[in-house]
């Protein structure tokens, strides 16, 4: 949830350094000690660092495919003379708009970054040659860029032009915030979010398929938050036909790609006159599909604006097929037999629950089914685990820990 809602400024602001501190500067601060045996220069590399992870985070919904990259630059005597963030439709880099900003003045300074500068031509040229050649003495970055274009690269060039380097500051919070675009890069799959509504005795529906509403408001507010950070939005069939959703993005938020709409669907039962298919023209909408399934029926889809997808191979297909249209997060809205499959695949790499304060009793539908867990020991455990409240439903969000 890292800057979303402006937390980062609120966890990372160093309290206890005085204005005059801030403004004072780096050299002569750097013998200082504060209270908590943590040099000032230490505790404005952390303000500094939060400060570019919070411009990154605004770049959410408008920064993919490319990553979420804030930037920084800090003069001699401790001012900040540039500040960037990247959003795609704008072509330039955090780092170049920042040097723009910082012009001749960026000669001795450090830039604080939320992401090592990349190191090649893409459509943009290497940052690394604009950081060497406006002559930024020192770079401070959380992490590298594992994008096998850079992986090191950026780091490496400025080192040999002297710039002095330091890496891993914040490093945590650099890796939730680009986790989409990170996992992407590492595994070439992309980030699978699970969010599901339930019940105190974990019910997604009642018996007969009403899911209408199980969370206030401010929880279903939230959830457009997370449509917002995600490039595409995945149901099942049952929950296409149960639900009639729109599953659009209504965060209120700018966002430079359209959020795909996915419907796997085996049998082809969704109906040409849902919300789904009647706003496939506007809105990308994909249905993944058996080979076996009807012509007909995908004809009418198609007929639509739907574009149906003849997948065999299972979920790691699906996945295989988005990842080939640079998506590069999902998230999963259920229903329940899609998030248990999910889960049994162990393709979930984020988990996100809103409990809601009612009970709907055993016949209603689980949110997850049979696991076949004979142990509590086998149990999946999430780690990293977030708890908050939204009016009188709680969001409790972790990253499933997946043992042999
Ligand atoms: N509270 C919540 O957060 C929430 C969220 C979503 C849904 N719901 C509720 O959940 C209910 C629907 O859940 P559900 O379990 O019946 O339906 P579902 O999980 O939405 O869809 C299941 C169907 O998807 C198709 N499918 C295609 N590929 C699949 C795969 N790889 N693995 C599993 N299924 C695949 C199958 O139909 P084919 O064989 O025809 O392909 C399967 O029957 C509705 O009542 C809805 O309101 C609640």
């Amino acid at each position: 949830m890292i800057g979303a809602r402006g937390e980062l400024s609120a966890i990372f602001n160093p309290s206890g350094l005085v204005e005059a501190d801030l403004k004072s500067g780096t050299r002569d601060c750097e013998l200082k000690i504060d209270e908590a045996g943590q040099s000032v220069a230490a505790r404005l590399d952390l303000h500094y660092m939060g400060r570019a992870l919070e411009l990154a985070a605004r770049g959410r919904g408008q920064a993919s495919p490319n990553p979420l990259v804030g930037c920084v630059i800090v003069d001699e005597s401790g001012r900040v003379i540039g500040e960037g963030f990247h959003v795609y439709a704008q072509v330039k880099h955090a780092e170049t708009i920042a040097l723009e900003q910082a012009g001749a003045r960026a000669h001795g300074a450090t830039c604080y970054v939320s992401l090592e500068p990349c190191a090649h031509y893409g459509r943009t040229p290497p940052c690394t040659d604009a950081l060497i050649r406006a002559g930024i003495r020192r770079l401070v970055a959380p992490i590298e860029d594992p994008n096998p274009l850079v992986a090191g690269r950026g780091f490496a060039q400025l080192r040999a032009a002297g710039v002095e380097v330091s890496v891993g500051l914040m490093a945590r919070e650099a890796e939730r915030l680009n986790e989409h675009y990170l996992h992407f890069m590492r595994t070439g799959r992309p980030f699978v979010h699970l969010k599901l509504a339930c019940s105190l005795d974990g019910r997604i529906a009642t018996a007969k398929g009403d899911a209408h509403w199980i969370t206030g408001e401010r929880a279903r507010m939230r959830v457009h938050e997370l449509r917002h950070e995600c490039d595409a939005i995945l149901i099942g069939a049952g929950t296409a036909i149960a639900d009639d959703p729109l599953l659009t993005d209504r965060s209120g938020l700018p966002r430079h790609r359209p959020l795909v709409r996915v419907v796997l669907d085996g049998r082809l039962r969704l109906r040409k006159d849902s919300r789904l298919a009647q706003t496939a023209r506007e809105l990308p909408t994909l249905v993944f599909t058996s080979e076996e399934a009807d012509q007909e029926r995908a004809a009418e889809l198609e007929a639509c604006g739907i574009e149906v997808v003849r997948s065999g191979g299972g979920l790691s297909a699906v996945l295989g097929e988005l990842a080939r249209r640079k998506v590069q997060s999902v998230l999963v809205e259920g229903g329940s037999n899609i998030a248990s499959r999910f889960i049994k695949d162990r393709l979930v790499d984020r988990i996100t629950f809103f409990i809601a304060p009612l009970i709907i009793g055993a016949d209603g539908i689980v949110a997850i089914g049979e696991l076949g867990i004979e142990k509590l020991t086998e149990a999946i455990r999430l780690r990293e685990v977030e708890v908050e409240r939204h009016g009188d439903d709680v969001e409790i969000t972790g990253y499933p820990i997946w043992t042999d």
